[in-house]
Protein backbone atom coordinates (compact mmCIF):
# COMPACT_ATOMS: atom_id res chain seq x y z
CA UNK A 1 0.00 0.00 0.00
CA UNK A 2 1.19 3.50 -0.84
CA UNK A 3 0.55 6.61 -0.10
CA UNK A 4 -0.37 10.60 -2.00
CA UNK A 5 -0.41 13.00 0.91
CA UNK A 6 -2.70 16.50 0.73
CA UNK A 7 -1.59 19.55 0.72
CA UNK A 8 -2.37 23.29 2.21
CA UNK A 9 -1.43 25.95 -0.32
CA UNK A 10 -0.22 28.73 2.42
CA UNK A 11 0.88 31.78 0.04
CA UNK A 12 0.61 32.12 -3.61
CA UNK A 13 -2.98 29.65 -5.64
CA UNK A 14 -3.88 31.08 -9.05
CA UNK A 15 -0.95 33.68 -9.06
CA UNK A 16 1.71 30.69 -9.46
CA UNK A 17 -0.69 29.88 -12.65
CA UNK A 18 1.63 32.96 -13.97
CA UNK A 19 4.89 31.72 -12.44
CA UNK A 20 4.68 33.99 -9.58
CA UNK A 21 6.12 32.08 -6.00
CA UNK A 22 3.66 30.24 -4.06
CA UNK A 23 4.11 28.75 -0.55
CA UNK A 24 2.24 25.20 0.14
CA UNK A 25 2.86 22.02 2.83
CA UNK A 26 1.92 18.87 2.64
CA UNK A 27 -0.53 17.64 5.19
CA UNK A 28 -1.29 14.55 7.12
CA UNK A 29 -4.76 13.93 4.63
CA UNK A 30 -3.87 11.45 2.14
CA UNK A 31 -5.08 9.12 -0.42
CA UNK A 32 -3.94 5.51 -0.18
CA UNK A 33 -4.23 3.02 -2.82
CA UNK A 34 -3.35 -0.88 -3.12
CA UNK A 35 -2.39 -3.06 -5.57
CA UNK A 36 -4.07 -6.95 -5.53
CA UNK A 37 -3.93 -9.49 -8.43
CA UNK A 38 -6.71 -9.44 -11.10
CA UNK A 39 -7.34 -12.26 -13.64
CA UNK A 40 -7.66 -10.10 -17.05
CA UNK A 41 -7.14 -6.24 -17.14
CA UNK A 42 -7.02 -3.18 -15.09
CA UNK A 43 -10.10 -2.21 -12.59
CA UNK A 44 -9.94 0.66 -10.18
CA UNK A 45 -11.90 0.62 -7.55
CA UNK A 46 -11.94 4.43 -5.76
CA UNK A 47 -13.79 5.27 -2.84
CA UNK A 48 -13.26 8.54 -2.40
CA UNK A 49 -15.18 9.24 -5.26
CA UNK A 50 -17.76 5.74 -5.47
CA UNK A 51 -16.32 5.37 -9.13
CA UNK A 52 -15.49 1.88 -10.45
CA UNK A 53 -13.40 1.44 -14.12
CA UNK A 54 -12.17 -1.47 -16.63
CA UNK A 55 -9.39 0.77 -17.84
CA UNK A 56 -9.73 0.70 -21.57
CA UNK A 57 -13.87 0.28 -21.50
CA UNK A 58 -14.45 3.32 -19.70
CA UNK A 59 -16.41 6.04 -20.84
CA UNK A 60 -13.49 8.46 -20.72
CA UNK A 61 -14.10 10.12 -17.37
CA UNK A 62 -11.42 11.54 -15.23
CA UNK A 63 -10.24 8.19 -13.77
CA UNK A 64 -10.03 6.30 -16.86
CA UNK A 65 -8.02 9.11 -18.20
CA UNK A 66 -5.75 9.58 -15.24
CA UNK A 67 -5.10 5.66 -15.36
CA UNK A 68 -4.07 5.73 -19.29
CA UNK A 69 -1.57 8.37 -18.38
CA UNK A 70 0.22 6.88 -15.58
CA UNK A 71 0.26 3.23 -17.56
CA UNK A 72 1.44 4.99 -20.82
CA UNK A 73 4.30 6.45 -18.26
CA UNK A 74 5.15 3.64 -16.53
CA UNK A 75 4.30 0.84 -19.87
CA UNK A 76 2.47 -1.20 -17.59
CA UNK A 77 -0.76 -1.02 -20.20
CA UNK A 78 -0.20 -5.14 -20.75
CA UNK A 79 -0.37 -6.13 -16.98
CA UNK A 80 -3.76 -7.63 -14.90
CA UNK A 81 -4.10 -6.19 -11.36
CA UNK A 82 -6.92 -4.22 -9.48
CA UNK A 83 -6.18 -0.87 -7.86
CA UNK A 84 -7.82 -0.36 -4.53
CA UNK A 85 -7.79 3.22 -3.44
CA UNK A 86 -9.19 5.23 -0.25
CA UNK A 87 -7.89 8.17 2.28
CA UNK A 88 -9.44 10.56 3.97
CA UNK A 89 -9.05 14.12 1.51
CA UNK A 90 -12.32 15.43 0.88
CA UNK A 91 -12.41 15.72 -2.86
CA UNK A 92 -12.44 18.48 -5.13
CA UNK A 93 -11.67 20.88 -2.19
CA UNK A 94 -8.10 22.55 -2.65
CA UNK A 95 -6.56 19.70 -0.61
CA UNK A 96 -4.76 18.23 -3.38
CA UNK A 97 -6.74 15.32 -3.79
CA UNK A 98 -6.40 14.61 -7.46
CA UNK A 99 -2.49 15.06 -7.01
CA UNK A 100 -2.39 12.73 -3.82
CA UNK A 101 -4.39 10.15 -5.86
CA UNK A 102 -2.43 10.10 -8.63
CA UNK A 103 0.83 9.89 -6.24
CA UNK A 104 -0.36 7.36 -4.28
CA UNK A 105 -1.42 5.33 -7.78
CA UNK A 106 2.54 5.70 -9.13
CA UNK A 107 4.16 4.64 -6.13
CA UNK A 108 2.06 1.63 -5.80
CA UNK A 109 2.56 0.44 -9.34
CA UNK A 110 6.56 1.41 -8.68
CA UNK A 111 6.72 -0.95 -5.58
CA UNK A 112 4.76 -3.66 -7.02
CA UNK A 113 6.28 -3.95 -10.56
CA UNK A 114 9.92 -2.89 -8.81
CA UNK A 115 10.59 0.20 -11.45
CA UNK A 116 12.35 2.00 -9.41
CA UNK A 117 11.15 5.06 -10.15
CA UNK A 118 12.70 8.13 -8.74
CA UNK A 119 10.75 11.00 -7.16
CA UNK A 120 11.53 13.16 -10.21
CA UNK A 121 9.84 10.73 -12.07
CA UNK A 122 6.82 10.07 -10.03
CA UNK A 123 6.14 14.05 -9.86
CA UNK A 124 6.59 14.18 -13.85
CA UNK A 125 3.79 11.33 -13.63
CA UNK A 126 1.89 13.38 -11.42
CA UNK A 127 2.12 16.29 -13.30
CA UNK A 128 1.00 14.63 -16.86
CA UNK A 129 -2.05 13.38 -15.72
CA UNK A 130 -2.86 16.40 -13.52
CA UNK A 131 -4.15 17.88 -16.94
CA UNK A 132 -7.13 15.83 -16.61
CA UNK A 133 -7.92 17.66 -13.52
CA UNK A 134 -6.74 21.34 -14.04
CA UNK A 135 -6.18 21.67 -17.56
CA UNK A 136 -3.11 23.73 -16.94
CA UNK A 137 -1.78 23.24 -13.99
CA UNK A 138 0.94 24.73 -12.26
CA UNK A 139 2.51 21.79 -11.41
CA UNK A 140 2.35 23.14 -7.32
CA UNK A 141 0.10 20.37 -5.94
CA UNK A 142 1.71 17.23 -7.17
CA UNK A 143 5.10 18.70 -6.20
CA UNK A 144 4.16 19.19 -2.92
CA UNK A 145 2.51 15.73 -3.00
CA UNK A 146 5.42 13.81 -4.27
CA UNK A 147 7.98 15.27 -1.88
CA UNK A 148 6.01 16.43 1.14
CA UNK A 149 6.98 19.47 3.49
CA UNK A 150 6.83 22.79 3.11
CA UNK A 151 7.80 23.91 -0.26
CA UNK A 152 8.80 27.25 -1.85
CA UNK A 153 7.30 26.57 -5.87
CA UNK A 154 7.91 28.88 -8.85
CA UNK A 155 6.69 27.48 -12.17
CA UNK A 156 8.83 27.52 -15.32
CA UNK A 157 6.95 29.40 -17.78
CA UNK A 158 9.10 28.21 -20.33
CA UNK A 159 8.26 24.33 -19.99
CA UNK A 160 11.64 23.81 -18.72
CA UNK A 161 11.76 22.46 -14.70
CA UNK A 162 9.84 24.48 -11.46
CA UNK A 163 11.97 25.89 -9.07
CA UNK A 164 11.24 23.86 -5.79
CA UNK A 165 13.09 24.75 -2.42
CA UNK A 166 12.31 23.19 0.89
CA UNK A 167 11.47 25.59 3.56
CA UNK A 168 12.70 24.73 7.19
CA UNK A 169 10.30 26.21 10.19
CA UNK A 170 11.80 26.25 13.91
CA UNK A 171 8.62 24.94 14.61
CA UNK A 172 5.45 24.08 12.88
CA UNK A 173 2.18 26.16 12.46
CA UNK A 174 -0.88 25.14 14.12
CA UNK A 175 -3.94 25.45 11.60
CA UNK A 176 -7.51 24.83 11.10
CA UNK A 177 -8.47 23.26 8.06
CA UNK A 178 -12.43 24.45 7.60
CA UNK A 179 -14.78 22.90 4.28
CA UNK A 180 -17.35 24.82 2.76
CA UNK A 181 -18.22 21.34 1.37
CA UNK A 182 -19.10 22.84 -1.68
CA UNK A 183 -17.11 21.10 -4.36
CA UNK A 184 -15.32 23.21 -6.81
CA UNK A 185 -13.55 23.16 -9.96
CA UNK A 186 -9.69 23.98 -10.50
CA UNK A 187 -9.77 24.10 -14.35
CA UNK A 188 -13.08 26.69 -14.32
CA UNK A 189 -11.68 29.07 -11.42
CA UNK A 190 -8.28 29.25 -13.54
CA UNK A 191 -10.20 30.09 -15.99
CA UNK A 192 -12.36 32.53 -14.77
CA UNK A 193 -9.61 34.45 -13.34
CA UNK A 194 -7.66 34.03 -17.27
CA UNK A 195 -10.50 35.72 -18.58
CA UNK A 196 -10.74 38.67 -15.55
CA UNK A 197 -7.44 39.31 -16.17
CA UNK A 198 -7.79 40.00 -20.20
CA UNK A 199 -10.76 42.07 -19.29
CA UNK A 200 -8.51 44.24 -16.73
CA UNK A 201 -5.36 44.22 -17.10
CA UNK A 202 -4.42 47.48 -15.17
CA UNK A 203 -5.72 46.18 -12.15
CA UNK A 204 -4.81 42.59 -12.22
CA UNK A 205 -1.04 44.15 -13.01
CA UNK A 206 -1.53 46.02 -10.03
CA UNK A 207 -2.89 43.11 -7.85
CA UNK A 208 -0.17 40.36 -9.50
CA UNK A 209 2.85 42.72 -8.19
CA UNK A 210 1.15 42.66 -4.32
CA UNK A 211 1.19 39.52 -4.77
CA UNK A 212 4.68 38.60 -6.05
CA UNK A 213 6.02 40.71 -2.79
CA UNK A 214 3.79 39.17 -0.49
CA UNK A 215 5.18 35.66 -1.15
CA UNK A 216 8.93 37.13 -0.72
CA UNK A 217 7.79 38.58 2.63
CA UNK A 218 5.97 35.37 3.77
CA UNK A 219 8.92 33.36 2.74
CA UNK A 220 11.17 35.36 5.50
CA UNK A 221 8.56 35.44 8.36
CA UNK A 222 7.88 32.37 7.94
CA UNK A 223 11.75 30.88 8.49
CA UNK A 224 11.84 33.49 10.94
CA UNK A 225 8.80 32.10 12.94
CA UNK A 226 7.03 35.24 13.44
CA UNK A 227 3.37 33.80 13.37
CA UNK A 228 1.96 37.23 14.09
CA UNK A 229 2.81 38.25 10.98
CA UNK A 230 2.62 35.39 8.81
CA UNK A 231 -1.30 35.95 9.78
CA UNK A 232 -1.20 39.65 8.45
CA UNK A 233 0.26 38.56 5.56
CA UNK A 234 -2.47 35.26 5.26
CA UNK A 235 -5.49 38.15 5.67
CA UNK A 236 -3.50 40.40 2.83
CA UNK A 237 -3.41 37.29 0.81
CA UNK A 238 -7.44 36.67 1.14
CA UNK A 239 -8.04 40.30 0.08
CA UNK A 240 -6.00 39.82 -2.50
CA UNK A 241 -7.75 36.48 -3.81
CA UNK A 242 -10.93 38.11 -3.05
CA UNK A 243 -9.94 41.01 -5.18
CA UNK A 244 -9.65 38.64 -8.03
CA UNK A 245 -13.23 36.71 -7.73
CA UNK A 246 -12.29 33.78 -6.34
CA UNK A 247 -13.24 33.56 -2.44
CA UNK A 248 -17.09 33.17 -1.63
CA UNK A 249 -19.80 34.03 0.66
CA UNK A 250 -19.15 30.96 2.49
CA UNK A 251 -15.20 31.56 2.37
CA UNK A 252 -15.65 34.83 4.06
CA UNK A 253 -18.32 33.79 6.67
CA UNK A 254 -15.52 30.85 7.31
CA UNK A 255 -12.25 33.53 7.52
CA UNK A 256 -14.61 35.77 9.44
CA UNK A 257 -15.22 32.97 12.01
CA UNK A 258 -11.91 31.94 12.79
CA UNK A 259 -10.82 35.50 13.18
CA UNK A 260 -13.48 36.21 15.11
CA UNK A 261 -12.72 33.43 17.57
CA UNK A 262 -8.42 34.44 18.17
CA UNK A 263 -7.42 33.12 14.97
CA UNK A 264 -3.72 35.08 13.64
CA UNK A 265 -5.00 34.74 9.99
CA UNK A 266 -7.36 33.02 7.63
CA UNK A 267 -7.62 32.34 4.06
CA UNK A 268 -9.00 30.20 1.43
CA UNK A 269 -7.09 27.57 0.11
CA UNK A 270 -6.62 26.16 -3.42
CA UNK A 271 -8.86 27.24 -6.19
CA UNK A 272 -11.38 29.07 -4.23
CA UNK A 273 -14.87 29.41 -5.20
CA UNK A 274 -15.74 26.61 -2.67
CA UNK A 275 -13.44 24.12 -1.31
CA UNK A 276 -11.33 24.83 1.92
CA UNK A 277 -9.95 27.39 3.87
CA UNK A 278 -7.30 27.63 6.59
CA UNK A 279 -6.25 29.82 10.23
CA UNK A 280 -3.41 29.86 11.75
CA UNK A 281 -4.04 29.12 15.40
CA UNK A 282 -1.50 30.64 18.39
CA UNK A 283 -1.92 27.35 20.48
CA UNK A 284 -3.08 24.30 20.61
CA UNK A 285 -5.97 25.67 22.80
CA UNK A 286 -7.33 28.11 20.44
CA UNK A 287 -7.02 25.37 17.74
CA UNK A 288 -9.77 24.07 19.31
CA UNK A 289 -11.99 27.02 19.93
CA UNK A 290 -11.33 27.70 16.36
CA UNK A 291 -12.69 24.33 15.17
CA UNK A 292 -15.77 23.98 17.34
CA UNK A 293 -16.90 27.74 16.28
CA UNK A 294 -16.45 26.83 12.13
CA UNK A 295 -18.26 23.81 13.21
CA UNK A 296 -21.33 25.73 15.25
CA UNK A 297 -22.09 27.58 12.10
CA UNK A 298 -22.23 24.40 10.36
CA UNK A 299 -18.99 23.63 8.27
CA UNK A 300 -16.27 20.73 8.68
CA UNK A 301 -13.29 21.27 10.27
CA UNK A 302 -9.83 19.28 10.92
CA UNK A 303 -7.20 20.58 13.28
CA UNK A 304 -3.89 19.70 11.63
CA UNK A 305 0.01 21.42 11.53
CA UNK A 306 2.26 22.70 8.72
CA UNK A 307 5.26 23.23 7.81
CA UNK A 308 6.83 19.91 9.61
O1 LIG B 1 -6.98 22.23 -7.34
P1 LIG B 1 -6.74 23.04 -6.13
O2 LIG B 1 -7.97 23.58 -5.55
O3 LIG B 1 -5.84 22.34 -5.17
O4 LIG B 1 -5.95 24.39 -6.58
C1 LIG B 1 -4.76 24.42 -7.26
C2 LIG B 1 -4.12 25.75 -7.15
C3 LIG B 1 -4.29 26.72 -8.32
O5 LIG B 1 -3.26 27.69 -8.15
C4 LIG B 1 -5.63 27.40 -8.28
C5 LIG B 1 -4.12 26.02 -9.66
C6 LIG B 1 -2.71 25.54 -9.95
O6 LIG B 1 -2.58 24.69 -10.83
O7 LIG B 1 -1.76 26.00 -9.31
Amino acid sequence: MQYGFGKLILFGEHFVVYGLPGIASSIDLFTRCRLYPNEKGITVNDRLTNKHILVGKGNGDILEQTMQIILKETKLEKKNFRLEIDGNIPIFGGLGSSAALIVSIARELNREFLLNLSDEKINEIAFAAEHVFHASPSGIDNTVSTFGGLVWFEKNLQGGKNKMEHLKMKKPLLVVIGNTKIIHDTAEAVKFVCEQKEKQPKKFEQIFGQAKDLVHEAKKELLAGNEKKVGELLNKNQGLLKQIGVSSTELELLCETALGAGALGAKLTGAGMGGCMFALAKNARQQKKIARELEKEGFESYITKVGV
